[in-house]
């Protein structure tokens, strides 16, 4: 099985530049089936989940081309398929954007429910909610989830979220795009993704205003036309090499980023004494690996991301006093990385959502697993600071949303390599 050996103890010195984001082009490949005509997508990260959505579209149909890396120029023009690859559709989590986007494109879709990482119970009863509401005839099983139109067809609505939703939001807009129509999404996520999906959708010729904000606005239009797009810079991956230089010491410039996503774990690694420069699209981080404690509560977007909530553990994990970490999205995601971290050497204490963490002198190498992507990487983390060597197995996971990760960290003198039996 393919794990990282880690040899920890290094500074990180140097630049790393930041590949475009996860969360925003696993919306924005679906997203490429509602138009007619190629999609040039450039900043498209190398990663599985990627691959395998790629994967997807291609058995469905669509014409796919990379004409050089980081861009993959898709065309759904002739795609007539609406139900995905089944096994494919398990392998991730995203897939369920196959459900909004095949509803927008064809009033049908037939979609097996998604795998991903399973660190909680995940439900999609607000994307069904929205679909519903939409005009959508659904049927639910343990399996699948199969979508029609209904008796009066589908039309744009007015939509409330129960639950601040990213999933959800995007489900939503994907589907709206081309159902005739207003729809207003109320209570919508506003992570830098939804924002991102929806220039992707508006340059080629959607009408969706709002996103980034509680209320989005969709007004519904015949067909989308092809053209060029940009992904964004990845806000947790970039928060994740900005944690390793916090933990592990160093000097490094974090580049292609965009400060103002970063602003929260920013002002965390800050209240822990790391120094943080910000400039128009690269932020530097320096740290001399002696952290203080702070306490942080994750939140949707702009508040500190669960998708930080593991690295920024091993951080606290080491430094000076008792931090404490709050959960608000997710609760049972502390259970994919503190054992480990335990194993290591942290002294954690989980309560409900809430973990106290008692900072240690120092963790030490140990041969830990990863659970779920984000957990993984902050194991990676732990093992850049801890003494010692760190093996890390289940790299499936960390492979699925990390370009390069290996070679990124070696550029910055860290000490990993990626071993296979
Ligand atoms: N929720 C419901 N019902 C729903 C949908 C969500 O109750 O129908 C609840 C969830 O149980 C959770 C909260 O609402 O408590 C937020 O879930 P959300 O739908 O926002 O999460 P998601 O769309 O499934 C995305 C990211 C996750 C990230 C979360 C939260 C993608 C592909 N995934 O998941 O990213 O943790 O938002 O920000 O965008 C990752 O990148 O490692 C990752 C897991």
């Amino acid at each position: 099985m393919a794990r990282y050996e880690i040899h920890g103890g290094t500074p990180l010195r140097g630049s790393v530049t930041i590949s475009g984001a996860k969360n925003a082009v696993v919306a924005i490949l679906p997203a490429a089936l509602l138009v007619n005509g190629p999609c040039r997508i450039e900043n498209v990260p190398d990663i599985s989940d990627v691959r395998i959505l790629l994967d997807i579209l291609q058995g469905m149909g669509a014409s796919i081309e990379k004409p050089e890396p980081g861009v993959v120029v898709i065309d759904c023009t002739r795609v007539t398929q609406t139900r995905p690859d089944e096994k494919l559709v398990r392998k991730m989590r995203a897939s369920y954007y196959l459900m909004g986007a095949l509803l927008g494109r064809f009033g049908k879709a037939h979609v097996a429910l998604p795998g991903g990482c399973n660190f909680a119970s995940r439900p999609i009863d607000q994307h069904i909610k929205g679909f519903e509401m939409l005009g959508a005839a659904v049927e639910e099983t343990d399996t699948y989830v199969d979508l029609r139109p209904g008796k009066e067809g589908l039309q744009g609505t007015r939509i409330n979220l129960d639950v601040v939703s990213v999933g959800a939001t995007i489900n939503i807009m994907l589907a709206a795009s081309l159902i005739p129509g207003q729809t207003i999404l109320d209570n919508a996520a506003k992570e830098p993704h939804i924002v991102d999906l929806a220039n992707f959708l508006n340059t080629m010729g959607a009408r969706i205003s709002g996103a980034g904000t509680d209320t989005v606005k969709i007004r519904g239009v015949n067909s989308l036309h092809g053209g060029t797009y940009a992904v964004i810079p990845d806000q947790i991956e970039a928060g994740t090499y900005m944690a390793a230089v916090a933990a592990a010491g160093g000097n490094v410039l974090v580049k292609n980023v965009i400060p103002k996503h970063m602003e929260c774990i920013t002002t965390k690694l800050q209240e822990m004494g790391v120094k943080v420069f910000n400039y128009d699209d690269a932020i530097r981080i320096q740290s001399n690996a002696q952290l203080r404690k702070t306490t942080v509560k994750t939140r949707p977007y702009p508040g500190f991301p669960t998708d930080m909530q593991a690295q920024i553990c091993v951080c606290m994990s080491c430094a000076a006093g008792v931090s404490r970490l709050t959960e608000s999205v997710y609760e049972t995601r502390f259970f994919g990385y503190c054992t480990e971290l335990q194993s290591m050497g942290a002294n954690i204490q989980i309560a409900g959502k809430t973990a106290t963490v008692i900072g240690v002198e120092q963790l030490y190498g140990a041969t830990v697993a990863a659970h779920d992507l984000r957990a993984g990487a902050a194991l990676v983390i732990a093992g850049l600071m801890a003494s010692g060597t760190t093996v890390v197995e289940n790299i499936h996971f960390i492979e699925r949303g990390y370009e390069n990760l290996v070679e990124k960290l070696t550029a910055l003198g860290a000490s990993i390599r990626r071993l296979e039996d």
